[in-house]
């Protein structure tokens, strides 16, 4: 999960990394009136709140000098669109004075199964070009999880990304409080651009980008209150409170499968047999092991509320699960859906206990379901069945 900027400020002033006051505003009176609180009449930056870069570029970030001016820019921001997300929120920033700017982030590099550390003395830029123009002016350094970015690391760091000694001591503090941040919340993303040093030396984290590892969610409930629930799209949220592996994509075959590489794969073989009916998947969802009645009905209940699906797909490998069972579960669920079932299905069963999950099916010989014996036989039909063209 993605923060927002206002809530990875938060985060950070907690784990007492170096910040400034900030506030949110949803309207242009509290933005003046936000801006009166924290600027005490004097500068502030008006900043969009949205889950993509570059908002500065897009005009998203105005330094205002009175509360008048906070409250002129609160209105050309809200409702502004940057890349696709609309602004529904700004926050209100004390205003710094900035000398210099840089940046350091620490993430997840799962090829090298570390940490990696970034830092480089030009921020505030597009890090991205930057990374590609000239490499050597951003230092990368690695980070053992199990030691984690001590003073010796932060030293390191600094050292490698060429500050001078004054600088470097005071930004050394700093790296080990965001560590902090990266560790205690388990974030997979700890990114501040720009780390500002100010007119009178000290440093400050302006602008904050924070993702955090769903995997970790249960370690922390307070991460829930993060959610930007206005944003989550509705079947994904009705998916999580069944706790479904739910993804939606923008298709039109529904697709149920039992483990992650069967359903991804179940996906490509969808895509590729829609491609002449003019049809796509339309979600990745992995029942997971154990396929009883009411997790089917929750899954086809799930799928079957998203309009686009014409046709679903359940593909199942009969394992520790066998087939028999499935097919139990799709009987069970037809009957907890009733009339709500409303489209066909195509079932392939293989694997532990085959026919006898081929006979339950064959016995109830209910009208929407159609069982085809392989996976691209079934994703064929199901296509078809689906078909736009
Ligand atoms: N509180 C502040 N005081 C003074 N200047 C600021 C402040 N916040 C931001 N700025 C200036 O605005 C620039 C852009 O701000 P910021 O980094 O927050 O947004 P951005 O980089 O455009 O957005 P994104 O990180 O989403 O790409 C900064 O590099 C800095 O020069
Ligand atoms: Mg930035």
């Amino acid at each position: 999960m993605d923060l927002f900027e206002y809530q990875a400020r938060d985060m950070f002033e907690a784990h007492g990394v170096p910040v400034l006051a900030g506030k949110t505003a949803t309207t242009p009176q509290d933005a003046r009136a936000a801006a009166e609180e924290i600027g005490g009449g004097g500068v502030t930056v008006v900043k969009a709140q949205v889950k993509t870069g570059g908002r500065g570029k897009a005009g998203g970030v105005k330094v205002a000098k009175t509360p008048d001016e906070a409250q002129q820019y609160a209105e050309q921001i809200l409702g502004m669109d940057i890349k696709g997300h609309t602004v529904g929120t700004v926050m209100i920033a004390q205003g710094a004075d900035i000398a210099e700017e840089y940046y350091f982030s620490i993430l997840l590099d799962r090829t090298n199964r570390r940490y990696l550390a970034m830092c480089s003395k030009e921020g505030g830029v597009e890090i991205e070009q930057l990374a590609v123009e000239r490499p050597e002016a951003l230092a990368r350094v690695e980070v053992d999880p199990n030691v984690g970015v001590d003073e010796a690391k932060a030293k390191q760091i600094v050292e490698q990304a060429g500050f001078d000694a004054e600088t470097g001591a005071k930004i050394v503090p700093v790296l080990q409080k965001l560590w902090e941040v990266y560790r205690d919340e388990d974030a997979t993303l700890v990114e501040v651009n720009p780390l500002v040093k100010t007119g009178d030396g000290q440093i400050i984290a302006l602008d904050g980008k924070v993702t955090l590892d769903g995997n970790a969610d249960f370690r922390h409930p307070d991460h829930a209150a993060l959610e930007d629930k206005a944003a989550a799209d509705p079947l994904e949220a009705k998916a999580k409170e069944k706790h479904l592996n739910y993804v939606k994509l923008d298709g039109e075959v529904g697709i149920i499968g039992n483990g992650a590489g069967l359903v991804m794969s179940t996906l490509d073989v969808v895509a590729y047999a829609g491609e002449q009916y003019g049809v796509k998947p339309a979600n990745f969802l992995d029942i997971g092991g154990g396929a009883n009645a009411q997790v089917m009905a929750d899954g086809l209940d799930v799928i079957l509320g998203d309009d686009q699906v014409r046709a679903v797909f359940v593909n199942v490998f009969g394992g520790i699960t066998a087939c028999d069972e499935v097919a139990n579960g799709i009987k069970g669920a037809l009957e907890i859906l009733g009339d709500n079932a409303t489209k066909p299905l195509v079932v392939r069963l293989d694997g532990n206990n085959v026919n006898e999950g081929r006979a339950i099916l064959n016995e109830l010989n209910h009208p929407l379901v159609t069982q085809v014996d392989t996976m691209d036989g079934a994703a064929a039909k199901a296509a078809e069945l689906a078909r736009t063209k």
